[in-house]
């Protein structure tokens, strides 16, 4: 059901609470990438260009919950933030102390003029936070008047900002965020309503980690399309060698079940026909290319070109295309020719006509490196969120927020 939109909303001269998910990676207090920011500006925006008053609520990593750590501080992140808003937020942004619920930062949320910004500081150095604790919520509810979700990524976490401060804030608004509201509209409703024929994109280390996704797909796609390690595992399953390849022996059972779902639902399911192998998983191994089995000795790292092919001639052909998790060890030249492979297929799909959209941590970094980020529909910025919806599973936040 499509929520209430934080554009729906009159907030001119309130606060708005509002959850982003600005839980970026970080390599020595340096931004390593800030789409997460960059992706909650379209709301920061919409509020503080009609007088709202923006207090932002964010975790980052995963601090043990018993107060300020500097590494897990936010602070480059309000730095980041004010770069990016420059004029459009009245007085820079807020940045007020070490803790989210201290007097100076209940006194700078006071002080916010109107279109001003304030970011509080890591929600997750309270242990509340993470348990969900009623409480917690309560005091962080104090702080405003209307409640904002944007944070896709956190979405399948029940955090207290998540669910506790919506339900804590009643009879406040609960509105979606610009991006919460993209993210729904291309990772469930094209899912549930493709243009067909639909096809999905399944790669990654692990089959274990995306059983749910590839159950929850193979209701609806036409292709199912799987690579990179996990592979592996549906192809031993098969009874085909794959040699030293990365398998998971405890799955070979789930794995069987999973191909005799696709072949019982009619489903297409593409899996490598050819392999670049190389004899250990590190740079400058020594590689070969195998057609069938893989010998022993040898380690299947990346999909061979004529499975690439066969790839992109099911993408390309695509009116939906669902992609999550990378088709080799594309950080790692020469296995990232599958990959690079896949994403200019998609790429031309979107171009063609298709809805394409691309999740999780992998899937968006190799989107990036290959330089076709912005020639997709969409670009989830969840990780653990996306998958999880690709699943098919109900969120406790999203349940929190008003409809439309
Ligand atoms: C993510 O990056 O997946 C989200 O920010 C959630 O973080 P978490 O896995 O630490 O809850």
């Amino acid at each position: 059901m499509a929520k209430r939109s934080i554009a729906d909303i009159d907030v001119a001269g309130r606060r708005v609470l509002t959850r982003v998910d600005f839980n970026v990676p970080l390599d020595g207090g340096r931004i390593v990438d800030d789409r997460r920011i960059e992706a909650a500006l379209p709301t920061i925006r919409s509020i503080v260009s009609r007088g709202g008053r923006a207090v932002l609520l964010s975790h980052l990593g995963r601090p043990k919950g018993v107060g300020y750590e500097e590494a897990y501080s936010l602070r480059p992140v309000a730095k980041r933030l004010e770069e990016l808003l420059g004029e459009e937020a009245i007085g820079g942004v807020a940045f007020p102390s070490e803790d989210c619920l201290d007097e100076a930062a209940q006194a700078a949320v006071e002080a916010l003029p109107e279109g001003g910004v304030a970011l509080l500081e890591n929600l997750r150095f309270h242990a509340g936070e993470k348990k969900g604790d009623a409480d917690f919520a309560a005091r962080l509810a104090s702080l405003g008047e209307i409640y904002c979700n944007d944070a896709f990524g956190t979405c399948h976490r029940s955090d207290a900002s998540m669910v506790a401060l919506p339900r804590a804030m009643k009879p406040a608004p609960a509105v979606a965020g610009f991006l919460l509201d993209a993210e729904i509209r291309y990772l469930q409703g094209a899912v549930a309503d493709p243009k067909r024929p639909f096809v999905a994109i399944l790669g990654g280390a692990k089959v274990s980690d995306k059983l749910g996704a590839i159950r929850h797909l193979l209701e609806r796609v036409d292709a199912l399309v799987v690579g990179g390690a996990m592979a592996y595992t549906l192809l031993a399953a098969q009874g085909v060698a794959v040699g030293g390849s990365r398998v998971e022996p405890d799955m070979l059972g789930e794995a069987k079940d999973v191909l005799d779902l696709a072949a019982a639902k009619g489903r297409q399911l593409l899996l490598p026909i050819d392999h670049v192998c190389g004899r250990a998983l590190q740079a400058g191994t020594e590689t070969i290319s195998v057609d069938g089995a893989i010998p022993e000795g040898w380690m299947g790292l990346d999909v061979g070109p004529r499975t690439a092919e066969a790839f992109a001639s099911a993408i390309r052909a695509a009116g939906t295309v669902v992609w999550n998790g990378p088709m080799g060890v594309f950080e790692m030249p020469p296995f990232d020719a599958g990959t690079r492979r896949v994403a200019e297929a998609v790429a031309a799909a979107t171009e063609a006509g298709a809805v394409t959209i691309a999740g999780g941590g992998d899937t968006a970094a190799a989107v990036e490196v290959f330089g076709v980020a912005n020639r997709l529909s969409h670009v989830s910025t969840g990780g653990g969120a996306s998958l999880e919806m690709l699943e098919g599973k109900a969120f406790e936040s999203l349940a929190m927020l008003d409809d439309a």
